[in-house]
């Protein structure tokens, strides 16, 4: 692998595809003569003129035939009409529930990174787990993990299934946060406060005091920390507990995850089992 190989990605002008490429850019990962983007429309998704020389084809063989690295970042159900041959280069898969097994049938390379970002990766804050077929060389992995961290943090795992688990907890991105966002706005209205209000104090909740999770102690330690003044905080989380917060977050996850496991759009190979290729 040279040391800096030239990267296409098909599916370059989509939500996480774009993210990629501009976090890659930006960060001089890749220069921008040596990335290729694909989509079927051939649009230019990177209006700057810092980055004309990137190339946009709608060609998705030809991205490929450039490329020693094929990102392919298009929706699960577009996949089947993505017909590649990429043969002795690393592919690295963003798709959903899309197996390892299918990714290297379908691409004809055995070089297979499946890989589950999230929609930070627009503001660099995906957190990004991935799992490799045995033909990818430590070399490669090595290169994956620091092109994942141009995006975020990263760590390998060796499950399909842990990558499908993940896949529901961090594949959502935003949209658990963003539900208890609404579910504090929504309750600061019904008790009386202007909405303007009510939104600033949610989102500064949610958003804001949040960043102490993880800022000098555990989570377990802020939370007794918290209680343990036995006032209005304790009150509320004792409530939400009572009520059923764990049994919430639990029939959420594992719907998710149910979701997750069983959406591969080619069946032949759907289930969770590990396959042959998978470590
Ligand atoms: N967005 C997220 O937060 C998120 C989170 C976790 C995982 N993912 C995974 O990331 C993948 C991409 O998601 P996304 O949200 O970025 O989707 P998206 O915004 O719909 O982007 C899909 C891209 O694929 C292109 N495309 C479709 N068919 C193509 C083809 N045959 N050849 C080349 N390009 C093609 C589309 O452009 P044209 O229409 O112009 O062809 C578009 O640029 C999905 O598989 C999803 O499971 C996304």
């Amino acid at each position: 692998m040279n040391e800096e190989p030239t990267i296409g990605i098909i599916g370059g002008s989509g939500w996480l595809g774009r993210s990629i490429a501009l976090a890659m850019l930006d960060k001089a990962f890749v220069q921008p003569g040596a990335l290729v983007l694909s989509n079927r429309s051939a649009s230019n998704p990177l209006t700057s003129a810092k980055w004309s020389e990137v190339t946009v084809t709608s060609d998705n063989q030809a991205l490929v035939e450039r490329c020693e690295v094929v990102i392919v970042s298009v929706r699960p159900e577009q996949f089947a009409e993505v017909e590649i041959c990429a043969e002795n280069r690393l592919v690295i898969s963003l798709m959903a529930g899309v197996s390892l097994e299918d990714v290297v049938q379908r691409t004809g390379s055995r070089q297979v990174i499946r890989a589950m970002a999230n929609a930070a990766a627009e503001i660099g804050k995906s957190y990004t787990p991935w799992l490799a077929t045995q033909q990818v060389s430590e070399e490669q992995k090595a290169f994956a993990q620091c092109l994942f961290e141009t995006f975020g943090g990263a760590d390998e795992v060796f499950s399909e299934s842990h990558l499908n688990y993940l896949t529901a907890l961090v594949g959502t991105g935003p949209a658990y946060p963003a539900l208890l966002a609404r579910s504090l706005f929504q309750h600061a209205v019904s008790s009386g406060l202007p909405p303007a209000i009510a939104q600033r104090a949610s989102h500064a909740v949610v958003v804001q005091a949040s960043q102490l999770i993880g800022n000098g102690r555990s989570v377990d330690e802020l939370l007794q920390a918290l209680i343990s003044y036995r006032g209005v905080t304790a009150a509320g989380l004792d409530a939400m507990l009572a009520s059923g917060f764990d049994k919430t977050i639990k029939a959420g996850l594992d719907s998710a995850a149910s979701v997750a496991s069983s959406m591969n759009p080619f069946a032949h190979s759907a289930d969770t089992k590990e396959g042959p290729m998978t470590r």
